[in-house]
């Protein structure tokens, strides 16, 4: 038995001179790597198709990652094929061999830990403690699910008769399409794919279309780790040429899904027909989006509210779905809290994430930034810019942390998820009202409140519906098997990344009872 899990320890670059001297040695060697060719990967063969995209620099266009062969039809049909043949053997292995190869992968992630920082920071413009943040929970994957098979392979305990023996386990699903998103595309992409695997199913991976070189670089782990070939196979492409493909071929079992409400809702939604030879009902497993609110008290830490306000909405410029994109504050301290964000957001640093001092870099792409910039728009006419509103596309995707006070309760700034820099403040007339507003979307992801009245924090535990609460803290930086991470209402289906219970939705359990 491994020993008890512990979370990673996050990287203090400040004052760490030898991890800083990693990462920028790192950087440099990534940036020796960059423009290579990434093929698309099945029975750990390499595919070369005619269609190649260019994964670019966010922070700089001109750079790229990596060319990456996009998938065809008839590519991922072989994909699924090799998926269903490889299950048959791969279901049938021990819990225990599955786990061995997880803590193997944390170990080799953890060796190469600022080498993938260092492709974060290039692929997806994340800052260096952002990117050390995702990697530790990539790691945090690997131990914790390896981990959880390891108890849940025991079965259940029943209860049996003197005349029978009674049995409860649980079985693999068959071929998993895992699709990941951008903005955790190595610690997301890592642990859908091995919960899904460890499981004992095979997967089919499509990674996020901004970000195929982190998961390319995951496969090159795997295989270290001792995972066989055609267990996970990578499989790169557009949704418009693969995705639907994917989710419609009635030998996919189930789909494990991180990304927009509008892809989630999408693939739901197909999945729920059966095909021509399909014999079972899929399953999706979707996390999708938030609008996510901290809401501030009368009788509150002021401080504490602006940083937590700040920190959760611009890190990783508003990319997170657990990022705060409503700030809901009482009347009585609307006007202090909203001048203490407004002065601290003015301080932050935004530029290349290259760079140590940067706190918030680009946003993902051209369709991101053009978005965010109509929402700007938007805001402008819904309520008073206090600050950012300025953006700049000439060598990568800059957005100003920007901020707009007095937004109405059921303004679009309000209701719809920009998925960037844009923080929208309302104000509210008591605790009621508070929580009012915080309910009123459509979604239920992460919230916070920031509060020093014990029965408004009570209340708030019973009547604030999300999946992850926060009190006294931000909304953001859930760590697994410490802060479950998922949501209700159209935020998904109400699994929870990094509990005890995730891997259950890759397997389903048989009932075995021998009488003698
Ligand atoms: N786990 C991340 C967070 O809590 C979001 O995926 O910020």
């Amino acid at each position: 038995m491994p020993v008890p899990y512990k979370h990673e320890p996050l990287t203090t670059f400040k004052t760490d001179p030898t991890a800083t001297a990693e990462i920028i040695s790192s950087i440099k060697k990534v940036e020796s790597e960059l423009g290579k060719k990434y093929p698309i990967i099945i029975d750990g063969k390499f595919f070369e198709s005619a269609h190649i995209v260019h994964s670019i620099n966010p922070a700089n266009k001109a750079e790229i990652i990596g060319r990456v062969h996009y998938a065809t039809k008839e590519i991922a049909e072989q994909a699924i094929q090799s998926s269903l043949t490889h299950f048959e053997t791969w279901k049938n292995t021990s819990a225990s061999l599955r786990a061995g190869i997880l803590f193997r992968a944390a170990a080799i992630v953890r060796r190469r830990k600022h080498e993938f920082n260092a492709w974060l920071v290039k692929e997806v413009g994340k800052t260096w403690a952002e990117a050390d943040g995702e990697t530790a929970e990539c790691i945090d994957f690997l131990e914790y699910y390896g981990r959880q098979i390891l108890e849940l392979s025991q079965g259940r305990p029943l209860n049996h008769n003197s005349w029978e023996h009674n049995e409860f386990t649980y079985l693999p699903l068959g071929v998993g399409i895992v699709i990941p998103p951008f903005n955790f595309s190595l610690a997301i992409m890592a642990g859908t794919v091995v919960a899904a695997v460890v499981t004992g199913n095979t997967v089919v991976l499509k990674p996020a279309e901004t970000a195929p070189v982190i998961a390319a670089k995951f496969m090159e782990v795997l295989k270290e780790a001792g995972l066989p070939d055609g267990i996970v196979n990578y499989l790169p492409g557009s949704g418009a040429e693969i995705g639907d493909y994917l989710v419609d071929h009635p030998k996919t079992r189930f789909i494990s899904f991180t990304g927009s409400r509008a892809v989630g809702c999408r693939i739901y939604e197909r999945a729920a027909k059966v095909h021509e030879g399909q014999i079972w009902l899929k399953r999706v497993i979707a996390e999708m989006g938030g609008k996510d609110t901290i809401i501030v008290d009368k009788e509150a830490d002021i401080e504490l509210a602006a940083q937590s306000i700040t920190k959760s909405a611009f890190a990783y410029s508003g990319q997170k779905c657990s990022a705060c994109s409503r700030a809901v504050v009482h009347e009585a301290v609307y006007d202090a809290v909203l001048e203490r964000v407004v002065e601290l957001t003015e301080q932050l640093i935004v530029g290349n994430p290259t760079e140590e001092t940067t706190f918030m870099g680009p946003v993902i792409s051209e369709q991101s930034f053009e978005k965010i910039k109509r929402y700007i728009e938007i805001g402008k006419t819904e309520g008073r810019l206090m600050t950012g509103g300025q953006v700049d596309d000439s060598t990568g995707y800059f957005v100003e942390p920007t901020i707009f006070a007095d937004i109405d309760e059921n303004a679009r700034l309000m209701k719809e998820e920009i998925f960037g820099p844009v923080l929208a403040f309302s104000k509210a007339k008591d605790f009621d009202h508070l929580l009012q507003i915080a309910n009123n979307t459509d979604y239920g992801l992460t919230g916070a409140v920031i509060s020093q009245n014990a029965a408004n924090i009570e209340r708030a535990k019973r009547e604030f519906h999300v999946g992850n609460l926060y009190i006294n803290r931000g909304c953001t930086a859930a760590i697994v098997g410490y802060q479950p991470f998922g949501g209700f209402n159209m935020s998904g289906t109400d699994s929870k990344a990094g509990s005890p219970d995730y891997l259950l939705l890759h397997v389903q359990a048989k009932s075995i009872s021998e009488t003698f």
